[in-house]
């Protein structure tokens, strides 16, 4: 396996059998042969362009690399760790194929300028995914949120009864995060999208090569400007590890609250048997193991962006081979923010459903329209402070009697102030309670109408 050395005369032996394995990225890296490839074909036709290699030379060592393109893709092409990385692996193949030319593909860059622009083309791609990804679960909130405008749904601080929302507003706040999630993504996308092709082993090289000639067939937007820089920054990843564990993070308060919900203590949601699971031993269990294991993985990618703050914090300029450990990390944090936010979607458009009876027993159950007797009275002129302390009291005597508020009788209104009259009884009946939240980005059924219309025209216009 060690026989044949990958690198020049200068060593004598090969390397020891565990070191090989040790040192080898090949067992991942491999999920770059497709960006590597379409680098190497860039670097080639820049070699053709700027004289350096002959257009004969560079059509043969495309040719050589798009046929490992199809062997790749045919299940053909698995190479061992004695290729040890992908970027080793397809040099030796397309010599194999093409002859003594495809050693002349390597010319005028190095590995660390190769992986710098594999990652990033990766990570472009991977970016738009989720980018789309992120849309569909927009869509599938906002078709919830239409459905539910007029659903109550108990809000909560503390995990205390507070106020009675609409379920569309309640909703919509997911929606927004998923918003600023699209946004930032796409903000990391400019900054992924620089190409540190032909910045070399560190220090640019001595062909005449075009950079900006390679960045423009790749669709760079940019090239880097400092060739230390280009090779050994990996900001972008951050970002991108950043972005992605906020977008668990919002992944996951989601599916707490779905859990929740789906408790018998709640009751607000149903899940569907597409998307429960049961208990092996407890047959009248039905367990949200999408949220769960949502909530579960977010704890994963947080850890690949602290890995890789760790991996950079130490590192002096330039290439480092700890660098080699930023791909599992980004790869992991790629595959799980789409499994997650797959799984998600589907959670929502087809595996649970929201009960607006209980609903609607919850938000009329409880004292959370206590803060609308205080405004009742503060819009009559008593000062809020005022009010704020007798509707306390009257929380007090009302639990004391086993009452709810709207039990009260007029009399029993007036005994606590004259200011009460009839109208009482509509100002805290849930449904008022929810509508007379009119300010703009309220629960008010008017202002979360304006929100969804805002929210359709976002997702139309983009
Ligand atoms: N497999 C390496 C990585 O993933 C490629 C770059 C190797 N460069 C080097 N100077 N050893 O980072």
């Amino acid at each position: 396996m060690t026989e044949k050395k990958t690198w020049s005369d200068r060593f004598e032996t090969s390397l020891h059998p565990a070191i090989a394995i040790f040192n080898a990225s090949i067992g991942f890296d491999i999920e770059l042969i497709e960006y590597d490839l379409t680098g190497s074909i860039a670097h080639a036709q820049m070699l053709a362009h700027t004289g350096i290699i002959t257009t004969a030379e560079a059509e043969q060592l495309v040719t050589g690399l798009e046929q490992i393109r199809q062997e790749y893709r045919s299940g053909n092409f698995n190479p061992g760790v004695d290729a040890e990385d992908v970027h080793f692996a397809v040099e030796r193949r397309l010599t194999e194929i093409v002859g003594d030319v495809g050693k002349k593909l390597h010319t005028g860059r190095s590995r660390n300028d190769q992986v710098g622009t594999d990652i990033r083309l990766y990570l472009r791609e991977q970016i738009n995914q989720i980018r789309h990804q992120l849309r569909e679960f927009q869509t599938v909130l906002l078709e919830h949120a239409e459905n539910h405008v007029e659903t109550l749904i108990p809000g909560y601080t503390h995990l205390q009864r507070a106020q009675p929302l609409s379920l569309a507003h309640h909703l919509m706040a997911y929606w927004q995060m998923a918003q600023r999630d699209w946004s930032r993504l796409g903000d990391i996308y400019q900054r992924t999208n620089v190409s540190p092709l032909g910045c070399g082993a560190l220090a640019g090289t001595t062909f005449p090569i075009d950079r900006k000639y390679s960045a423009a067939l790749l669709d760079f937007t940019d090239i880097y400007e400092n060739s230390l820089d280009g090779v050994s920054d990996r900001d972008f990843a951050i970002e991108f590890l950043c972005a992605a564990s906020l977008i668990m993070v919002h992944l996951s308060r989601l599916s707490e609250e779905i859990i929740l919900w789906a408790s018998q203590e709640f009751n607000f949601v149903t899940l569907k048997d597409s998307c429960a699971t049961g208990s092996s031993i407890m047959p009248q269990k039905k367990n949200p193991d999408v949220p769960e294991l949502v909530r579960g993985k977010t704890g994963r990618v947080f850890g690949h962006l602290q890995a890789l703050l760790v991996i950079m914090k130490g590192l002096p300029l330039a290439y480092n081979k700890d660098l080699q450990e930023d791909k599992e990390a980004i790869f992991d944090g790629v595959n799980t923010v789409k499994a997650c936010l797959e799984a998600m979607t589907i959670l929502l458009s087809e595996g649970l459903e929201f009960c607006p009876v209980r609903l609607a027993t919850a938000v009329s159950e409880d004292f959370s329209n206590a803060t609308d007797v205080a405004d009742y009275l503060a819009a009559k002129g008593v000062p809020f402070r005022e009010a704020y302390n007798l509707v306390g009291k009257v929380v007090k005597t009302s639990l004391d009697a086993g009452k709810l508020l709207k039990d009260l009788t007029l009399e029993e209104w007036q005994q606590i102030h004259p200011a009460f009259e009839e109208d009482i009884y509509v100002a805290i009946a849930p449904r008022q309670v929810v509508a007379a939240r009119n300010s703009y980005g309220g629960t008010g059924f008017e202002q979360v109408r304006q929100a969804i219309n805002r929210a359709k025209s976002e997702l139309k216009s983009t």
